[in-house]
C-alpha cells in the first residue's frame, strides 16, 4: 500500500483495497492547475467595496451573493460586536442543549413576522437547513417531487430522509403533473420541493403553477428561497411575494449567507411543523448553534432589508443594466430573472478558456460546470449587487465584449 499522492503520481496505484486509491488517482484538478486553468479556491487577500485583492492584483468581484451589499455595511459589521462581548465567541454547544440564546429566539421571532409565517427556526448553515427539514419531515414511503435543477443541499436532504424521490424535468410542470398523477391513489404525504430562484441560471420557478398542482393532488409545497429572500418581491419576502402567493407556500427555507451577508439557514412555516423539525432534525440537534456575533449581524441585516427598500431598488437597476448590457453584446443570459446573471458558454473546455481570459482582464467571475449545471451547459455565473458602481459594471461589460469577440462567442 503506498501512502502519498506524490509518491504515486508517476505510477497510479490500482490497489482496490486502499480506500485512498481514488484520491491518489484523482488528477483532473492537478491537470487543470498545471495548465493554469483551475478556477476555484482562489484566496482573497481583502476587499474594499467590490474590489478584491487576489495575489496582489485588484479585481472587480461579480460573483458574490452579497446581493444588497450589506457585508460592507458598518451597521451590520458593528452589530456583531456587543453580542461577541456579551455572549462570547461561540455557543460551544447545540441549540438542543446549552446553545439556545435569547439572540436566536429574537431573530426567529422577527424573521417569522417578516415572512408572515407562524414561526421560524434558524440552522447553522442553509445546507444544514435543507438536510434537517427534509430528513425530519419526509418519512418512509412519503414522496418528494424535485425540480431536477434543485440545489445540492436539497438532494442530500432527500438522501438523508426515508422518503422516495421523484425528479421532474427542470421547470416542466406537465412532467410534474404526470408524476403526481401516477401517485394519485397513494395515501401518503407528498411534498413538492423547488428552488425559488435557481442558483446557477437565475431562473425563477413557476410557483403559481406548482401551487395549483399541489392543491389538485394534495401535496405540500416547500420553496428554497436562498437566492430570493431579501431581494425578490416588493418587500423582499421572496419568490412567493414576487408572485403574490405567500399564503399558499407551506414552507420556506433559506440562507443568511447571501442577501443577509452573514451565515446560517432558516425554516419558516406553521408553528407545529417548525417545532417538530426543531425536536427531530439531527442536522439541527447534533451541531453547534450559530455563533452570537453572526446572529446579531443577521438580525441587523433583517432590520435593514425589511425597512430600507432602496437597497433593493438599487440592486434591480444594476441587475437590469448588467443583464441588458450582456444581451445587447449578443450573450445568452438564459432565462435569468433573479439577481444571478449567467452567461451561457456550452462545453467544459470553452467555459474554462473563456473564464481564464475574463480573469486575466481583472474580473472575478467563475465558471459553473457539471454537476452544478447539466453537461454541455457550462456558464459563467455572475451576480451584481446594490453597491456596484456604473463604472464597475461598464468595466466588466467591456471585458466581456473583448473576450466574447476574441473567442467568437459574439459577433
Ligand atoms: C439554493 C440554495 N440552497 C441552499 C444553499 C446553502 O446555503 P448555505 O450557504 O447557507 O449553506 C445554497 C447556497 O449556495 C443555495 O444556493
Amino acid at each position: 500500500m503506498t501512502n502519498s499522492k506524490t509518491a504515486t503520481a508517476a505510477v497510479p496505484t490500482l490497489d482496490p483495497a486502499d480506500i485512498f486509491t481514488k484520491a491518489y488517482n484523482f488528477e483532473q484538478a492537478d491537470d487543470l492547475r498545471n495548465a493554469g486553468l483551475f478556477p476555484y479556491f482562489q484566496p482573497l487577500g481583502g476587499q474594499i467595496g467590490n474590489e478584491v485583492n487576489v495575489n496582489g492584483n485588484r479585481m472587480v468581484m461579480v460573483c458574490s451573493n452579497d446581493y444588497l451589499g450589506l457585508s460592507q455595511d458598518r451597521r451590520v459589521q458593528q452589530a456583531g460586536i456587543p453580542a461577541l462581548e456579551e455572549f462570547g465567541t461561540s455557543c460551544t454547544g447545540s441549540r438542543f442543549l446549552n446553545g439556545t440564546l435569547s439572540l436566536h429566539e429574537g431573530l426567529e421571532r422577527d424573521l417569522a413576522k417578516y415572512l408572515n409565517k407562524e414561526d421560524a427556526l434558524t440552522f447553522s448553515t442553509g445546507f444544514l437547513g435543507s438536510l434537517g427539514v427534509l430528513s425530519a419531515l419526509v418519512g418512509r414511503r412519503e414522496i418528494m417531487y424535485f425540480d431536477r435543477e434543485n440545489h445540492a443541499s436539497l438532494y442530500d436532504g432527500a438522501r438523508l430522509s426515508w422518503g422516495e424521490l421523484r425528479k421532474f424535468r427542470h421547470g416542466d410542470l406537465e412532467h410534474l403533473e404526470f408524476l403526481l398523477k401516477k401517485d394519485a391513489d397513494k395515501a401518503v404525504g407528498k411534498l413538492i420541493v423547488t428552488d425559488g430562484v435557481f442558483s446557477m441560471s437565475g431562473e425563477v420557478a413557476d410557483l403559481p403553477g406548482i401551487i395549483e398542482l399541489a392543491r389538485k393532488y394534495g401535496a405540500r409545497v416547500l420553496v428554497d428561497d436562498a437566492h430570493s429572500t431579501g431581494v425578490m418581491g416588493p418587500n423582499g419576502r421572496g419568490t412567493a411575494e414576487h408572485f403574490g402567493v405567500e399564503d399558499e407556500v407551506d414552507l420556506i427555507i433559506g440562507t443568511f449567507s447571501k442577501a443577509f451577508a452573514s451565515v446560517g439557514g432558516f425554516l419558516a412555516g406553521p408553528a407545529d411543523v417548525v417545532d417538530y423539525v426543531k425536536c427531530m432534525a439531527r442536522p439541527f440537534i447534533f451541531t453547534a448553534a450559530l455563533p452570537p456575533a453572526q446572529v446579531a449581524s443577521t438580525h441587523e441585516s433583517l432590520r435593514i432589508l425589511s425597512s430600507e427598500p432602496d437597497h433593493r431598488e438599487r440592486l434591480w437597476k444594476r441587475v437590469a443594466l448588467f443583464r441588458e448590457g450582456l444581451s445587447a453584446l449578443g450573450f445568452d443570459t438564459m432565462k435569468s430573472e433573479g439577481p444571478i446573471v449567467p452567461v451561457l458558454i456550452g462545453d467544459f473546455d470553452h467555459a474554462l478558456g473563456f473564464w481564464k481570459q475574463v480573469w486575466d482582464h481583472g474580473v472575478f467571475a467563475l465558471p459553473a460546470v457539471p454537476p452544478a449545471v447539466p453537461p454541455g451547459e457550462c456558464l459563467i455565473r455572475m451576480a451584481v449587487n446594490a453597491s456596484h458602481t456604473r463604472e464597475e459594471i461598464d468595466r466588466v461589460l467591456a471585458v466581456f465584449a473583448e473576450v466574447g469577440r476574441a473567442t467568437r462567442m459574439i459577433p
